[in-house]
């Protein structure tokens, strides 16, 4: 489905029952909705589940390639508006949770629980800027295909290679059709993202922080030092996962999501 958001256009799927609790899944760094896949048919049977495609990735508005967390925060609220949502549980994964940890910063009022997946509050330090700097060089000279190469390495757990090859397929295919002017905009808008460590203690909703145990991108002490800020949050380390642990660990990852939501549903509705 298309949603206009400040005019320009971004596809979302709405599944579930309409009237039940919604939960709103963000996706990471360059993916795009289907990344929730497993997620959205489990959590669909009794919640509203609702995932979209950030700006510049998937199917949604490329524009000018110029993104900030910021602008993605009020593209998140544009779509909770113009569903007429005014609370939700929102879902993010690593950039994902980026956007959903200063959406919570930002508008508390519009959330009523929070699941933080292989993320973290802190800003990139200059090494990390240094880094995406370069990525930005590489994707603009060598293209999307290259940089989904050397993406999925790292992301994903080397066991995943061989246990999860098909999800692992389709996401190096996402990555490759995200054009390269995404991609580079994409790290610009993640070097430049402020720092939410100082809020985590302020966060008042139920937290659920699930991380993969071999995540080097966002490692699980990120998790721990989030756990230790967020009052009353609880912590799951995915086994046999890496960075993209909803997809490398779907079963063990919708057990804590599932029952979390659970527990959350009937304060919350
Ligand atoms: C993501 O998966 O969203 C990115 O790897 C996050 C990051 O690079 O910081």
């Amino acid at each position: 489905m298309i949603a206009y958001i400040s005019g320009d256009p971004f596809n979302y799927v709405d599944l579930g029952p309409s009237t039940a609790m919604p939960v709103v899944f963000i996706h990471g760094f360059p993916f795009d909705h289907e990344m929730w896949r497993p997620q959205l048919d489990a959590v669909s049977k009794t919640h509203r589940a609702i995932a979209y495609d950030l700006r510049g990735h998937g199917m949604s508005f490329v524009g000018d390639g110029q993104f900030t967390i910021e602008g993605h925060v009020n593209d998140l609220l544009g779509l909770l508006d113009s569903l007429n949502i005014s609370r939700c549980v929102v879902a993010g994964l690593s950039m994902g949770g980026y956007i959903a940890l200063r959406a919570l910063e930002r508008n508390p009022e519009r959330f009523s629980a929070a699941v933080l997946c292989d993320t973290r509050s802190e800003a990139d330090g200059n090494e990390g800027k240094l880094k995406r700097f370069s990525a930005v060089a590489n994707v603009k000279k060598n293209g999307s295909i290259e940089f989904a190469k050397g993406f999925v390495q790292v992301a994903f757990a080397p066991q995943s290679f061989a246990t999860r090859a098909e999800a692992i397929q389709r996401i190096t295919k996402t990555i490759e059709h995200t054009p390269p002017l995404s991609i580079a905009g994409t790290q610009l808008a993640l070097a430049s993202r402020t720092d939410t460590t100082g809020s985590l203690a302020n966060i008042a909703v139920p937290t659920l922080i699930l991380v993969g145990e071999n995540d080097t991108i966002t490692p699980p002490t990120a998790s721990q030092a989030m756990h230790e800020k967020i009052p009353g949050s609880k912590l799951h380390i995915i086994p046999n996962a890496g960075h993209v642990s909803n997809l490398e660990n779907p079963e063990e990852f919708n057990r804590h999501l599932l029952v979390f939501l659970k527990q959350v549903q009937p304060l919350h509705t």
